[in-house]
């Protein structure tokens, strides 16, 4: 099906993200599913870049001392026709707030496991976000080159643990030392793993009645009564159910020996879905954006300060749910503000490129100062809104206490800033003159304390605050303002001028919940809702 015939340039749009617990090789795989599509020319380049980002930006030596990735990015290849958009997610714990909007903008997912563990917290964790918006998720079981978890049990443990109904396309023969290759259920054919190959080793077929010849006789017994308990027992692919996330095609292979590559890019070119249909409200009624809409609009999943180092520029990242976009647009905010989008960036592995069209699926960057914001709207009318990228309550709160109290001005503009940009959250109490910060994550706090000592030059302490927890609430305002006179010293405001209220313990919240029936006190809000 070309683009064309199937409606536009956004129908050859594929955009997803790899989700895995650390270690377990989303990096490598990264690295070699850009390097197997042509689109870097040396693997390694992925980590070479990223390190050379880190010199350049001493901000981000937390990076550099935990040797993690904080900031998530967008690389775009080709492949099979298609062109596809992989958002990275950064793999810490403590960032499930970036790593959740950055889902928000992905049609799809690659689950990476690591063959000899199967899922592991952070996979579970990601898992429950990909579900709240039953994205379909790809499974791509790592590092056969080392000792591995049977085949059967891993497919029990993500049935289990995931409650995913599991396909098998390939079913290893054997692991570690003994690793033969795969055998490709779909087409009955063999695809051998040759340890000096190193070179994109997959690619090499042989006819299932072949194979007992290129396999010591253990190894070939024990493929032969895995692909036939398989073909006996394990569901068959089911593209519905795996499209309306449940079920789950698995994969095998090794990312580091590069094998098994090019059958997952032709996986993902084969099964994934393209651009799918928004929720939004428009004019303020409940509404849909469809990838064929005629209107360009999409929404900012991300925003990145300091990508050039010589700027205080923020880049936002767009992710394009409708309309072709041009260079050169003038798209509005739902808040009405409006902006030219002269020198929007695209994002290849190599490289950055000023983009002259883009379509739905795609993601932009919009360099700009400061008025673009995680969760913004942008279409050509100013009226879509798109809806689901929220605020979690924060499960740290910190109070900010300046070195100097002259630099008042200085902390508000830092801070709002950074939440903005959804680094933290910012909330001011409506007593006193306060900031309390607060993080999902205790990473997060770190990264900002950081920021707010480099970008800003603020001496400025976090010290615990009097709050454990907070939560926005929902009802009717008169009912809402009546809680907020009886609660003075607990209610703050958050980013968007909402209350929001600062509760000692959860104990606290249920005790308000039972009092207040009227009110909801809600953990996630979504923006502008
Ligand atoms: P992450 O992004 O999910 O955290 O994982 P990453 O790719 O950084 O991989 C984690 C470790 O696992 C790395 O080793 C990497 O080389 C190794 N690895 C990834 N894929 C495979 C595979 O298919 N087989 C084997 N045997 N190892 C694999 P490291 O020693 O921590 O780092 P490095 O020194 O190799 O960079």
């Amino acid at each position: 099906m070309s683009a064309t015939s199937s409606g536009g340039e956004w129908a050859n749009r594929r955009t997803y993200a790899i989700i895995s617990h650390p270690d377990a090789g989303k990096t490598t795989l990264t690295e070699n599913l850009l390097f197997a599509a042509g689109s870097i020319r040396m693997a390694g380049q992925v980590r070479a870049r990223g390190e050379n980002r880190r010199t350049h930006s001493d901000w981000m030596k937390i990076e550099q001392d935990r040797g993690i990735s904080v900031s998530a990015s967008v690389m775009t290849y080709e492949h099979k026709g298609l062109i596809f958009n992989l958002l990275d997610t950064p793999g810490h714990e403590d960032f499930s707030e970036d790593t959740y909007r950055t889902l928000t903008a992905a049609d799809s997912a690659i689950m990476v496991l690591d063959a000899a563990k199967g899922v592991e917290p952070r996979t579970l964790k990601l898992v429950e976000v990909c579900r709240l918006r039953d994205i379909p998720i790809l499974t791509f079981i790592n590092k056969l080159d080392r000792e591995a978890l049977a085949p059967e049990e891993l497919l029990d443990d993500i049935q289990d643990k995931l409650a995913l109904d599991t396909a098998p396309m390939q079913w290893p023969a054997a692991s570690g030392k003994r690793f033969g290759g795969v055998m490709d259920l779909q087409t009955d054919e063999f695809i051998p793993f040759k340890p000096e190959d190193g070179e994109l080793a997959s690619g090499t077929r042989i006819p299932a009645d072949a194979v007992e010849k290129t396999l010591s006789p253990d190894v070939f017994a024990e493929l032969q009564e895995g692909t036939e308990m398989a073909r006996l027992l394990c569901p068959e692919f089911k593209p519905q159910s795996f499209l309306e996330g449940h079920m789950t095609p698995v994969y095998f292979g090794s990312a580091l020996r590069r094998y098994g590559i090019i059958e997952l890019l032709d996986a993902l070119a084969d099964i994934v879905p393209g651009p799918q249909t928004e929720k939004a409200i428009i004019k303020k009624a409940e509404s849909e954006v469809t990838p064929d809409g005629k209107e360009v609009s999409g929404f900012v999943f991300k925003v990145q300060a300091n990508m050039d180092p010589n700027h205080r520029d923020r880049v936002a990242f767009l992710r394009l749910a409708s309309g072709k976009f041009k260079r050169g647009m003038k798209l509005k905010t739902d808040k009405g503000k409006s902006l030219t989008v002269s020198s929007p960036i695209m994002f290849f592995a190599q490289d950055r490129e000023i983009a002259d069209v883009a379509f739905a699926g795609d993601v932009i960057g919009i360099p700009n100062h400061g008025l673009l914001r995680v969760g913004d709207s942008l279409s050509e009318s100013g009226d879509i809104l798109f809806a689901g990228i929220p605020n979690f309550a924060p499960e740290i709160l910190r109070r900010a206490r300046l070195a100097d109290p002259l630099k008042a001005k200085h902390l508000k503009k830092a801070l709002e800033s950074l939440a903005e940009e959804g680094v933290t959250q910012l909330f001011r109490p409506v007593i006193g003159g306060d900031f309390i910060v607060g993080a999902v994550g205790q990473l997060q706090i770190e990264v900002m304390a950081e920021r707010v000592s480099a970008e800003y030059g603020l001496d400025v302490t976090f010290e615990a605050a009097p709050y454990e927890t907070a939560r926005w609430m929902l009802g009717e305002e008169a009912e809402i303002e009546r809680f907020a006179d009886r609660h003075k010293s607990a209610i703050a405001a958050d980013i968007d001028g909402d209350p929001v209220f600062l509760a000692k313990s959860t104990w606290e919240v249920s005790y308000s919940e039972e009092k207040w029936p009227d009110i909801k006190f809600v953990k996630a809000k979504e923006r502008n809702r």
